[in-house]
């Protein structure tokens, strides 16, 4: 399916990165950044993931994405790519988008026992804290960051299989809200429940909302025009909410 063009932010100019931009969600926040007009820092473990996201952007982007070497997941390493972005950035960055981690699903909570749980808890909620503590700081006055959240502790119920996962989610949105508070909306944080299935090829089949939706959005709020956006659980759910908010004409409940 394809989706009609989307009016994007004018982000000519600005400087941004997308921790996790390699990945299935984070590919859409990049190519939306890069239309924009932004320059995008992208880190990565991995040449091949970086060469492959590469590819699959319009050549004339192409320019305008950097890579950075490293596992933004871990404090010693992250910090170590928050030089590696100051380097290349004069007076900092416009806005970050974080859309790291990947899906989990196991055995019953109890049955998958601690170290299972603990690795769930280190390897998809740690990274939210360490990647915000290490760009947070980089942040221009008046720039955004914005993590990636996923509808597991917000849906009706709670599966056993998905326990973990859950409990990380419901963390991060939780750590994202008391960064909010800290920083006081300068620069904004807010964290967007995503109910689109993305996948290594894009939009999966079944899913309402399709990539380049999810991307549009993400831009939209790293840009000015959502300068009023802070400390907001934001579900985005449906095409039409997306299309409001690009027009200008959220309604109620669209924004958090
Ligand atoms: N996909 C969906 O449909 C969907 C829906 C709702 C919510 N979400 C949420 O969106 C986030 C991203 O999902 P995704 O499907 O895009 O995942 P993904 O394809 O696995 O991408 C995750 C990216 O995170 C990066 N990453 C960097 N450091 C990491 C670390 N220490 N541990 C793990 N990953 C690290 C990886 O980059 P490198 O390997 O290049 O370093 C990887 O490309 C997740 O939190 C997920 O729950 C996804």
């Amino acid at each position: 399916m394809t989706t009609p063009s989307l009016p994007l932010p004018d982000l000519d100019g600005a400087t941004t990165l997308v921790a996790g931009g390699t990945g299935n969600v984070g590919f859409f926040a990049v190519d939306s950044l890069l239309r924009a007009g932004a320059d995008v820092l992208v880190p990565t473990r991995s040449n091949a993931k970086f060469d492959r996201l590469r590819s699959r952007l319009a050549p004339d982007l192409r320019d305008r994405l950097i890579g950075l070497s490293g596992d933004v997941g871990t404090p010693e390493s992250a910090r170590g790519i928050a030089e590696q972005a100051r380097a290349k950035t004069f007076g900092g960055l416009d806005a970050v988008v974080s859309a790291v981690a990947t899906w989990h699903q196991g055995p019953p909570v109890l049955a998958g026992g601690f170290d299972a749980f603990r690795d769930v808890i280190e390897s998809r909620l740690y990274p939210h804290f360490v990647i915000a503590e290490a760009f947070v700081p980089l942040l221009k006055s008046g720039g955004s960051y914005t993590t990636i959240n996923g509808p597991v502790a917000f849906a009706g119920g709670v599966h056993s299989s998905t326990g973990p996962i859950a409990a990380a989610s419901a963390a991060q949105n939780r750590l994202m809200l008391a960064i909010a508070d800290e920083t006081g909306g300068d620069p904004r944080v807010n964290d967007v429940v995503m109910w689109a299935y993305l996948g290594p090829n894009g939009t999966r089949p079944g899913s309402n909302l399709q990539g380049e939706e999810v991307g549009a959005f993400l831009a939209w709020l790293g840009g000015p025009d959502a300068g009023e956006v802070h400390g907001r659980t934001i579900h985005l759910r449906t095409p039409d909410q997306v299309r409001r908010t690009l027009a200008g004409t959220p309604q109620t409940g669209d924004l958090g």
